[in-house]
């Protein structure tokens, strides 16, 4: 815990009025220090009272990504132990990769107040606007296989439902691979890149953007796309949802591959694509049929009117009574 965190977490055990006097013997440092890392804090958004010969006392935490805000309370053990902050940026998972390449450990976190080049999955933009949702990037370093990463994509889609569920009480749903949605709405989406060699994984970037506050959208996306505010009726806080969504993402990569067997039956239990009619297109040629099953792989198992089944590992599938198909 840096001095910062310290300060905020001794503010908050205390309802009531803290001196600097004993905030700089508690933590060895000096009452200037305390007096700067208090104005550091009030800028980073924490509205701290001061009265003359009384002291500080924590008024409200900031919605603000920090990363004091994240590591404090947070539960996991290797991820985010180096968390970097932005509040705008290209897109988290460029900046992941980026930083990859220069050597950030394992589990480094990437989280963006903004986005201004936002990538969703098969080309397409993703929307981040400031301050409304949590649009980050986990970096992995891991001895997985490079076969095992589509499964490691549906498990960060399993990861952000228990999360979203936990934390705000809406029933997520997952339309296969990993869309997180809400009723026949999106509310999040999640990009993997990896950078692997032919039995290596060198690292993976897994993206996730959680629409969480957003209390309005782009006309072409209104159909489609949905928020935890709108959803929920309240406001939602975003760090816990984000720790929540780390802790969760930290159980299911332990978890894997021992567990695969009952993480799968839970993603399945999640999974709205399942059971419905679907769409893809194979070989340029536009196709239906049910989605029967995923694969302890990870594909989608597809059964054609006329009894042919297809695996789908990659691409888009429509799912009857999503997003408005
Ligand atoms: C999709 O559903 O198409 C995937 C959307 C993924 C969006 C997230 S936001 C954080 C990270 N940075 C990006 O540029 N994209 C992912």
């Amino acid at each position: 815990m840096n001095t910062k965190e310290e300060i905020i977490r001794i503010l908050e055990q205390n309802s009531e009025y803290v001196s600097g006097e004993k905030i700089s013997e508690f933590l060895h440092i000096t009452r200037t220090a305390v007096w700067k890392n208090i104005n550091a804090l009030r800028n980073s958004g924490y509205s701290i009272e001061s009265v003359t010969n009384r002291g500080y006392k924590l008024i409200a935490r900031p919605d603000k990504i920090t990363p004091e805000e994240i590591a404090l309370g947070l539960k996991t053990k290797l991820l985010a132990k180096r968390i970097d902050c932005y509040d705008r940026i290209d897109s988290t998972n460029e900046e992941a990769k980026r930083k990859a390449l220069a050597g950030a450990p394992d589990g480094s976190l990437f989280v963006a107040e903004e986005q201004t080049g936002g990538k969703g999955r098969l080309g397409r933009s993703w929307t981040s606007p400031a301050g409304q949702g949590l649009w980050f990037t986990v970096l992995l370093r891991s001895s997985l296989l490079p076969s095992q990463a589509a499964n490691i994509t549906l498990l960060a889609g399993l990861a952000v439902c228990r999360a979203i569920q936990r934390n705000t009480g809406c029933a997520a749903m997952i339309k296969w691979p990993n869309d997180i949605v809400i009723g026949s709405k999106k509310v999040c989406g999640i990009l993997t890149e990896m950078a692997a060699e032919m039995d290596r994984i060198e690292y993976m970037a897994v993206g996730i953007g959680v629409n969480v506050n957003n209390e309005n959208f782009p006309e072409e996306l209104s159909v489609k796309a949905t928020s935890l505010r709108l959803e929920s009726g309240s406001f939602i806080r975003r760090v816990p949802l984000l720790q929540e969504i780390l802790f969760e993402l930290e159980t299911v990569l332990k978890d894997f591959p021992l567990h695969t067997e009952s993480l799968l039956r839970e993603y399945k239990s999640r999974c709205v694509s399942l059971n419905r009619r679907v769409g893809f297109i194979r070989e340029n040629r536009k196709m239906v049929g049910v989605a029967e099953d995923i694969s302890p792989s990870g594909e989608l198992i597809v059964r054609c009117d006329d009894g042919t089944k297809f695996p789908i590992s990659s691409g888009e599938v429509t799912v009857q009574g999503i997003y408005g198909e």
